[in-house]
C-alpha cells in the first residue's frame, strides 16, 4: 500500500518535472512569486541551495507503519522541495542532486565532490548558505569532512530524518524547513558545519549519532548543542564560535583519500589485523582503544612494526561514547576529543595534505 503522503510528494513531483515543457509553477495557493530560470523567485529572500545525497530523508517504504527495512535515497531532490513549500517563505531554493544512497555508500568521492560544489557555491555572493540532506547513519562523518574542508562563514548545514517520507509523522519534512531556515539566517554564520535533526542545531565537530532508531539520535554529551528551535526560527544558546584546534584542509582539485581503517579494540583482539589492514592498501589506522585508547600486549607489538616497518600513522582513539586519548606511548597519535569515524576523517586529509609528524600532533592533540 502507498501512503497518501507519499502520493501528493509524487504529484508534486510530476508537476515540477513538467516545467521543462513550459507548464505553470506547481506553486501553492497564496504564493505570487516572478519565475527565475524556471523556479520561483522572491527577490526579498536569501538564495539556499540544497545539496542532496539521498537517505532516509529521501526514503520509501511501502506502508506509513513501516519505519525500518525501507529504501533510502528513493526520492529526488525535486520531491523533497516540493514537499515542503513552506520553504518558499524563508528563501528561494535550488536542488542539485549529488547522490541518492543510503549513507554507509558515500564515498571519498562523493564527499569530494560535495564540498568542492559546497566551496564554488558559497563563493558566489548570490548564495547565502547551503544544506545537505544525507542518511543518518554516517552523517557525523559528512558533516565533520565538510566542517574541515569549507572555507566560508556562511552557513553549511546538514539534515537528515529517522522515518522515511512515506511514514506517519515523518520528521523530514520539518528538519529540511528547519535546515533552510538555519541556512538563510544571518546568526548561523560562522559557527562551522551544523547538523539539524528533533528541533536542535548541532555543531558537526564533536555530534555523534547516539542511538540507531530514535529520533533524538544526534547528541554530543561534553559539548552540548549550539541552540534550538521555536517555532522553526533558530534560537542559539552562544554567539558564533568554533572548536578549539579544528584545521582547514584545501581539497580543491582531489579525486580521492588515503585509504584509513579503523580497528575495534577488545579482549583478545586479533593482532594480525593490523598488517593485514595494511597489506590491503591502507595508509593510517585509527585504533577504537579500550579506555583512553588502550591495546593489547600483543596487539600493541604488531601496531608498532606497521608504524616502524610500513610508515603507518596510527591514531589511538577510544571505543568509549566519549573521552580524550593521549598517545599510549611512544608511537602513534592520541586522537584527542575526536571518536574513531572522525579521527579517521582527520588522518585521511591530514595524510592527503602530507602532513608531519609535528603538524599532525597538532590537530589531534591540541592544547586549549
Ligand atoms: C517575498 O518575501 C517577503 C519577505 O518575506 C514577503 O514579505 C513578500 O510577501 C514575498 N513576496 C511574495 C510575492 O510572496
Ligand atoms: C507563507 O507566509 C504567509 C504570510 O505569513 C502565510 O499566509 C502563508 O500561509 C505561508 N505559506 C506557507 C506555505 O507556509
Ligand atoms: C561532481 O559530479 C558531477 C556529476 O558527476 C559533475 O557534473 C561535477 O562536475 C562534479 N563536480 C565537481 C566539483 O567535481
Ligand atoms: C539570489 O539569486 C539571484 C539569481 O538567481 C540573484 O539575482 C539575487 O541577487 C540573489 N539574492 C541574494 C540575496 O543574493
Ligand atoms: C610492511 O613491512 C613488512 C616488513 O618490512 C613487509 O614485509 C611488507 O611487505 C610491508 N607491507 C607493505 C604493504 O608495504
Amino acid at each position: 500500500m502507498v501512503s497518501s503522503k507519499f502520493l501528493a510528494f509524487a504529484s508534486a513531483a510530476a508537476a515540477a518535472a513538467s516545467l521543462a515543457l513550459g507548464s505553470p509553477v506547481p506553486l501553492p495557493a497564496g504564493f505570487h512569486l516572478s519565475v527565475r530560470d524556471g523556479t520561483p523567485y522572491n527577490a526579498s529572500l536569501p538564495n539556499v541551495t540544497i545539496f542532496a545525497t539521498g537517505g532516509t530523508i529521501a526514503g520509501s517504504a511501502s506502508s506509513s507503519d513501516q519505519t525500518t527495512g525501507y529504501q533510502a535515497g528513493a526520492l529526488g531532490v525535486d520531491i523533497l522541495i516540493a514537499a515542503v513549500p513552506q520553504l518558499w517563505n524563508v528563501s528561494n531554493v535550488r536542488g542539485v542532486q549529488v547522490a541518492n544512497v543510503g549513507s554507509e555508500s558515500i564515498t571519498p568521492a562523493i564527499l569530494l565532490n560535495l564540498t568542492q560544489q559546497i566551496q564554488a557555491e558559497l563563493d558566489s555572493p548570490y548564495c547565502q548558505g547551503v544544506v545537505v540532506t544525507h542518511g543518518t547513519d554516517t552523517l557525523e562523518e559528512s558533516a565533520f569532512f565538510l566542517d574541515l574542508t569549507v572555507r566560508s562563514e556562511k552557513p553549511v548545514v546538514v539534515v537528515g530524518a529517522m522515518r522515511p517520507a512515506t511514514a506517519i509523522s515523518a520528521d523530514g519534512p520539518i528538519n529540511l524547513l528547519e535546515a533552510v531556515t538555519l541556512a538563510a539566517d544571518p546568526g548561523a554564520r560562522g559557527r562551522g558545519a551544523m547538523i539539524v535533526l528533533n528541533d536542535r542545531v548541532a555543531g558537526a565537530f564533536y555530534t555523534t549519532k547516539s542511538n540507531a532508531n530514535s529520533l533524538d539520535t544526534f547528541r554530543s554529551a561534553e559539548q552540548g548543542f549550539l541552540g534550538f528551535f521555536i517555532n522553526i526560527k533558530p534560537k542559539f544558546y552562544f554567539a558564533p564560535s568554533l572548536p578549539l584546534g579544528r584545521p582547514y584542509f584545501d581539497v580543491t582539485g582531489a579525486t580521492s583519500l588515503p585509504e584509513v581503517d579503523i580497528l575495534f579494540g577488545h579482549q583478545a583482539l586479533n593482532p594480525a589485523l593490523a598488517s593485514a589492514a595494511v597489506a590491503s592498501g591502507a595508509k593510517g589506522l585509527v585504533l577504537a582503544g579500550m579506555g583512553a585508547g588502550g591495546w593489547t600486549d600483543a596487539g600493541s607489538e604488531a601496531i608498532e612494526a606497521v608504524i616502524e616497518n610500513n610508515g603507518t600513522a596510527v591514531v589511538y582513539s577510544r571505543r568509549s561514547m566519549d573521552g580524550y586519548v593521549e598517545p599510549t606511548g611512544s608511537v602513534g597519535y592520541g586522537g584527542g576529543f575526536l571518536n574513531p569515524q572522525k579521527a579517521r576523517i582527520m588522518l585521511q586529509l591530514a595524510l592527503y595534505a602530507g602532513y608531519e609528524t609535528a603538524q599532525m600532533k597538532t590537530i589531534f592533540e591540541f592544547d586549549s
